[in-house]
C-alpha cells in the first residue's frame, strides 16, 4: 500500500500505528512512501524510526519521489501529500496548487495500481481533489476513490458525547453531509444514543446551531489554538476511514465522502460526504431512504453548489480529465 505526503505531519502521526497494524491487523505490510523530491531525505529518517521499532508486521518499506513506483501494484493508496493553504492563497489558488498534485496521481494510479484499488484522499481540498484524481484515474471505477470527512464525523460524534453524557461508544448514526469545509452538514436528526434518538436528549437550536457550527469550525479552532492544523486526529481519522473501508462496519454508519449517483438531491460524479456503510468484502453503501429535516436539506443544497463550483473552477482550470 502507498503513503504519499509521508514525510508531513500526518503522514509522521499515522506511518507508526498503519504499521503496528491499524488497518490490515497482522497481515504483512508492504509500504510504499511517496514525497516530493527535496523530502525524500527526511523521510529516510521516518524509515529509520519505523525499522527501530521492529514492528512484527512490517514487511518492508520503499521510499520514492517516483508516482510510478509509489503505486505499483498498490491495493490501498492514502493520498496525504498536498500543498497546505498559505497566507492569502484562495481556495481558487489551493485548488490549481494541489489539483495538479491530484490530477497526475491519479493518472499514475490509473496506470499503475491493482485494478482494484482503493484510495482515500486526505489533502484538501478532500473532495474535489478526489474527484480530479478518479476523472484521471483510468480504469479505475470512481467508486473506489474516496474523500475523508471522518474528522468531522469524529467530532461530531465527541461533541454528541459531551452535551448528551452519553460515552462515545453508545453512540450511533450520526451524518456528516456534504463538503469538508465549513459549509458541511453535521447532522445528528438521526443519531442514537443506545436506543434514545439523540433529539430526545438536545435542544433542537443546539442541533441546528452550535453544534453545527462547532463541528465546521473545529479545525480553525485548533489552528488558532496550537498555531498549526489538525494532525493526530487527522491521522487517525485517515487510519479509521481506512480500517472501516477494508474491514466493513458490520452495519455502522460511517461518513464516507463518496461519488453521489444523484442521492439525496446532490448532483451525480460529485464527490459528497454521505452516511455510509462498508461490507466485509470492502464495497460501501449510501444509507438510503432518511426523511431530511428541512434544515438540513437546505443546507446540503448550499455545501452542493458549492462542490458544484470546485468542480466547475477545476474544469476552467484545466485538471478534469476523461
Ligand atoms: P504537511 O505540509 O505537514 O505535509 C504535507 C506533505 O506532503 C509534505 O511533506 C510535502 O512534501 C508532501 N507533498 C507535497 N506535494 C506532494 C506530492 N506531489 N507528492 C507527494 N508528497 C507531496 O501537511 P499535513 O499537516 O500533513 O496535511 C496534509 C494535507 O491534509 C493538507 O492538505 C491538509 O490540508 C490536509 N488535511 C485534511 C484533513 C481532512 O479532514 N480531510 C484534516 C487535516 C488536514
Amino acid at each position: 500500500m502507498t503513503v504519499t505526503g509521508a514525510a508531513g505531519q500526518i503522514g509522521y502521526a499515522l506511518l507508526f500505528r498503519l504499521a503496528a497494524g491499524a488497518v490490515y491487523g497482522d497481515e504483512p505490510l508492504h509500504l510504499r512512501l511517496l514525497e516530493v523530491e527535496s523530502a525524500v531525505a527526511s523521510l529516510e529518517g521516518v524509515v529509520m524510526e519505523l525499522e527501530d521499532c521492529a514492528f512484527p508486521t512490517l514487511a518492508s518499506v520503499t521510499t520514492t519521489a517516483d508516482p510510478e513506483v509509489a503505486f505499483a501494484g498498490a491495493d490501498l493508496c492514502l493520498l496525504v501529500g498536498a500543498r497546505p493553504r498559505s497566507k492569502g492563497m484562495s481556495r481558487g489558488d489551493l485548488l490549481e496548487a494541489n489539483g495538479t498534485i491530484f490530477a497526475a496521481q491519479g493518472a499514475a494510479i490509473g496506470r499503475h495500481a491493482s485494478p482494484d484499488v482503493k484510495v482515500l484522499v486526505t489533502g484538501n481540498p478532500a473532495n474535489t481533489n478526489a474527484l480530479i484524481a478518479a476523472s484521471h484515474a483510468t480504469g479505475v471505477p470512481a467508486e473506489n476513490i474516496t474523500a475523508l470527512t471522518r474528522l468531522d464525523h469524529d467530532r461530531a460524534l465527541a461533541r454528541i458525547a459531551r452535551r448528551t453524557g452519553r460515552p462515545v461508544s453508545e453512540l450511533s448514526r450520526v451524518v456528516i453531509w456534504g463538503n469538508h469545509s465549513a459549509s458541511q452538514v453535521p447532522d445528528l436528526t438521526h443519531a442514537l444514543a443506545g436506543s434514545t434518538p439523540v433529539t430526545d436528549l438536545v435542544d433542537a437550536e443546539w442541533a441546528h446551531g452550535a453544534f453545527v457550527t462547532d463541528v465546521a469550525h473545529r479545525g480553525s479552532a485548533i489552528i488558532e489554538s496550537r498555531g498549526g492544523s489538525s494532525v493526530g486526529s487527522a491521522a487517525n481519522a485517515t487510519l479509521a476511514h481506512a480500517r472501516d473501508w477494508v474491514n466493513g462496519t458490520a452495519g455502522r454508519w460511517v461518513s464516507m465522502g463518496v461519488v453521489s449517483h444523484g442521492e439525496y438531491g446532490v448532483p451525480a460524479g460529485l464527490v459528497s460526504s454521505f452516511p455510509c456503510t462498508v461490507d466485509a468484502d470492502g464495497s460501501w453503501h449510501i444509507v438510503e431512504g432518511l426523511d431530511l429535516d428541512p434544515v438540513v436539506r437546505e443546507r446540503l443544497a448550499a455545501t452542493s453548489r458549492e462542490l458544484e463550483d470546485e468542480r466547475d473552477t477545476a474544469a476552467r482550470l484545466g485538471l478534469l480529465g476523461a
